[in-house]
C-alpha cells in the first residue's frame, strides 16, 4: 500500500504517521513527501526516516491550475494508493481533487461540519464552545466539506488560548490520523457514492 504525504509546515502529523508505519501499525510504505514550502520542517522529518522528499514551490507558478497539474503529475508518478494531506496549506483545484477523489484525505482541526477554514481554535473559544477537536475526511472540491471518516473531541477549558487549545487538539490529531490511515491501508474504509464505508457499512 503506497502512501504519498503532502505538507507545508512542521509535519508533526507526518511524524505520527512515520512512527506508526515504522512501528508496524500501518501496513504501508510512505513513498514520498512533497512540500510546497522549501523550508518545511516536515522535510527533515522525512529525510531522517529515509523517505524521499520533493519540494514543489508554488511561488514558481503563476497559476494555481498549473501548479496543481504539475503536482498531480508528480503524484501519479508515485502511484499512490492514498494521498495524505498533513498540514498542506493550499486550496486544491477541482480538477486536482476530482482526479484523486477517494484516495485523498485531510485532517482538519475542528469537529466538522463546525468551523471549516482557518483559525478554528480561536473561533471555537470566541463562540463559547465547550468542545473542540479534529476530523479526518475525504477531500471533495468544496473546502473542508468532504465526508468525515473519524473525529476526536477535546474539552475547552476556561482560560484556554488558541495555543493551549491547539496543543490539546494536536495531541489527538497525532493519534487519530495514523489510526485512520491504518484503517484505509487495511482496506476497511472506502468512499463510495459520496459516503464513507467502514467495515462494509455506510457511516
Ligand atoms: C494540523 O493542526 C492540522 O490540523 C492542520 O494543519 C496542522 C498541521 O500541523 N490541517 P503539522 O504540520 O502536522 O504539525
Amino acid at each position: 500500500f503506497r502512501i504519498a504525504v503532502l505538507i507545508s509546515g512542521s509535519g508533526t502529523n507526518l511524524q505520527a504517521i512515520i512512527d506508526a508505519v515504522a512501528g508496524g501499525d500501518i501496513p504501508a510504505r510512505i513513498e514520498q513527501v512533497i512540500s510546497n514550502r522549501p523550508g518545511a520542517g516536515g522535510l527533515a522529518r522525512a529525510e531522517r526516516a529515509g523517505i524521499g522528499t520533493e519540494v514543489l514551490d508554488h511561488r514558481a507558478f503563476a497559476e494555481r491550475g498549473h501548479y496543481d497539474a504539475v503536482l498531480a503529475e508528480r503524484l501519479e508518478a508515485i502511484r499512490p494508493d492514498l494521498v495524505v494531506l498533513a498540514g498542506f496549506m493550499r486550496i486544491l483545484t477541482d480538477d486536482f481533487v476530482t482526479r484523486f477523489m477517494g484516495r485523498l484525505i485531510n485532517i482538519h482541526p475542528s469537529l466538522l461540519p463546525a468551523y471549516r477554514g482557518l483559525h478554528t481554535h480561536q473561533r471555537a473559544i470566541d463562540a463559547g464552545e465547550s468542545r473542540h477537536g479534529c476530523s479526518v475526511h475525504y477531500v471533495i472540491p468544496e473546502l473542508d466539506a468532504g465526508p468525515v471518516i473519524a473525529q476526536a473531541a477535546v474539552p475547552i477549558h476556561a482560560g484556554d488560548t488558541a495555543e493551549t487549545l491547539q496543543d490539546r487538539v494536536q495531541a489527538m490529531e497525532h493519534r487519530l490520523y495514523p489510526e485512520v490511515v491504518r484503517w484505509i491501508a487495511e482496506g476497511r474504509v472506502a468512499l463510495q457514492a459520496g459516503r464513507v464505508w467502514l467495515d462494509g457499512k455506510p457511516l
